[in-house]
């Protein structure tokens, strides 16, 4: 399935390689104001371009919006917009049609679309399609701005360097500090190392993972479904949309199933004429709806498998074995880039559930 969502539904469209990735959106409320440059700042966010620790592939990613916007307004019809691939290379990957990259998603998707499937770049299994997972979130973003809901991710962990980040910092403070090194991290300190790791990695022909950590504040109590669409499950189900992601933790999350009753129990306290509580192990979710406190998760991101270490594979033609050195431009660490994306797609599942409960009209 390339839709996910209910009332704010987003479908991904495009391949890596192809003419083009996009967006639709259905859903959005007529008269939403759709702001494209700061929805173009988003996508720039997410490009390579400027660090020197990313793919070289250069993509201009300029958004094309093709319908559902008059005057900088929804019109309430199906919402479409692309970018446009320019740099594509495909030798590389015609010459590994047949051995697939371990821990690419080449050996099953060939096996279930056969040897038609365009896998190109990735083909649809790419990085390259979040594009259209940003420009949806950036739209949500403006939207949950309007009833005071902020939402911003930030790079927690590289390889084993971690930053270390104040709970009750400002989201807007995350953000700048985040902003301002190339690995998506407020921890100045930590960046300089999380860069070191990188280089390290590349040299080695080797990639890192990492962990991205996202929060959202403002966002009202009550809000979310019980039973099958409680907050973690939404935004869980779309935050495996992103390519490399293998694991998800909300608050406590493994830490948790250490603690007792006593310890992880978040207690109620009134301050400044609000309910709030003093710890936030809960990660601002209880019975699947929003406690008021801020919503916190984090999620692993793997190590890129393309690397330039020859590696073993298999023949898919004849099964015999074979050495893959892999070819073609790609991230020694995905996390930095992933950072926009994990915040974009909290975003429209947020929008999604205010939607559904009534919190946005
Ligand atoms: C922004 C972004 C960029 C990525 N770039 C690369 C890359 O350059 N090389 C690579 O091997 N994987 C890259 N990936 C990850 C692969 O697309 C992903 O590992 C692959 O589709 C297999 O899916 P899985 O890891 O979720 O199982 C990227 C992912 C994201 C989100």
């Amino acid at each position: 399935m390339m839709e996910f969502g209910r009332r704010f539904r987003v479908g991904i469209f495009g391949t890596s390689h192809g003419p083009e990735v996009g967006v639709t959106i259905e859903g959005l409320p007529a008269g939403t104001p759709i702001d494209v440059p700061s929805v173009q700042a988003a996508l720039d966010r997410r490009r390579p371009v400027g660090r020197r620790l990313a793919t070289k592939r250069q993509e201009e990613d300029h958004l094309v919006v093709d319908s559902g916007v008059a005057d900088g307004r929804a019109t309430g019809s199906r919402f479409r917009a692309h970018v446009a691939n320019e740099d594509v290379r495909r030798e590389p990957y015609d010459r590994m049609r047949d051995t697939p990259r371990p821990g690419h998603a080449d050996y099953p998707a060939r096996i279930r679309y056969g040897p038609e499937a365009d896998l190109s770049g990735g083909g649809i299994f790419s990085g390259r399609m979040t594009v259209g997972l940003v420009v949806a979130g950036a739209i949500a973003q403006g939207m949950l701005a309007s009833k005071g809901i902020e939402v911003v991710a930030f790079t927690r962990s590289i390889g084993t360097v971690d930053a270390t980040v104040a709970e009750e910092a400002p989201l807007r403070t995350l953000a700048a500090a985040s902003a301002a090194n190339e690995v998506g991290t407020p921890d100045a300190a930590a960046a300089s190392r999380m860069e070191e790791a990188i280089s390290v990695a590349r040299r080695d022909g080797d990639s890192l993972g990492g962990v991205v950590e996202a929060r959202a504040t403002g966002v009202p109590v009550g809000l979310g479904e019980p039973f099958f669409d409680p907050i973690e499950s939404v935004i869980a189900h779309a935050v495996f949309a992103i390519p490399a992601v293998k694991a998800i933790e909300f608050g406590a999350g493994f830490r948790a199933a250490r603690m007792r009753g006593s310890e992880h129990n978040d207690p109620f306290l009134v301050r400044d004429g609000t309910i709030r509580t003093a710890t936030n192990h809960a990660g601002g979710i209880l019975g699947g709806l929003a406690t008021g406190m801020p919503i916190v998760f984090r999620v692993a991101v793997k190590p890129a498998s393309s690397i330039a270490k020859a590696q073993t594979t298999v023949h898919l033609g004849d099964r015999t074995p074979a050495e893959l050195v892999v070819t073609g431009r790609h991230d020694p660490c995905i996390v930095p880039r992933a950072v926009v994306v994990v915040e974009s797609v909290t975003a429209f599942c947020l929008a999604d559930l205010a939607l559904s409960g009534g919190f946005l009209p």
